[in-house]
């Protein structure tokens, strides 16, 4: 099994993807890092465990559709059968989501459907929930949406700032991702139809 990481930021979710495969916690191959962002601090930690990585500008595309395709025919050369989004801040479009078909799956750091979009720990510490948590779920055509493979959630505590949330949600996101991506491969994870 060959697995695509899509990261463009810090990376921790990398680090602990890559240290998983590392342990053998997770059966994977080949690990290949695609980043659209040269300066992310991902690069560097993809580049220091000497994983190779592809790197695209979505500027240096007129469209989209020509930035996609660029990343697609590098990622032909690896035969990729699990792409793991993880902070990549860019929507796919249906055209890769389909070519990728139920091969594509992201982490995001609340209990979907709850709490979509680039600020979910901020915002739902600001909505005064009880309890927010981790979804890795499948990508479809929507933002933070698709079939749910694996939720936890965690208290949020009345003396939780946002930095002490922040911390516990990003522990939760490394021991959940490696756990779905090895349920996956496993075979144990299937979409139906839709
Ligand atoms: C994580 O919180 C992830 O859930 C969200 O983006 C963040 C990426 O963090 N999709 P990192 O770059 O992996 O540290």
């Amino acid at each position: 099994m060959n697995l695509a990481i899509f990261a463009s930021g810090n990376g921790s979710n990398f680090a602990a993807l890559v240290k998983a495969v590392k342990e053998k916690k997770i059966k994977i191959k080949f690990v290949v890092l695609v980043s659209d962002q040269p300066e992310a601090f991902v690069v560097k930690r993809a580049q220091k465990a000497r994983i190779t990585v592809i790197l695209v500008k979505r500027e240096d595309f007129a469209s989209r559709a020509d930035f996609e395709a660029a990343i697609i025919q590098r990622l032909k050369n690896y035969k990729i059968d699990l792409i793991a989004l993880a902070g990549f801040m860019r929507m796919l479009s249906p055209g890769f989501v389909k070519l990728y078909h139920k091969r594509i799956i992201n982490i995001h750091p609340a209990l979907l459907p709850a709490f979509k979009g680039a600020h979910a720990i901020r915002d739902a510490l600001d909505a005064k929930v009880n309890f927010t948590g981790v979804t890795v779920h499948f990508v479809d055509n929507q933002m933070d949406h698709g079939p749910v493979i694996l939720q936890k959630q965690i208290k949020i505590k009345r003396l939780d700032s946002l930095s002490s949330l922040e911390k516990r949600i990003h522990a939760l996101e490394h021991e959940l991702y490696p756990q779905a991506i090895k349920l996956f491969l496993d075979g144990k994870v299937k979409r139906l139809k839709g």
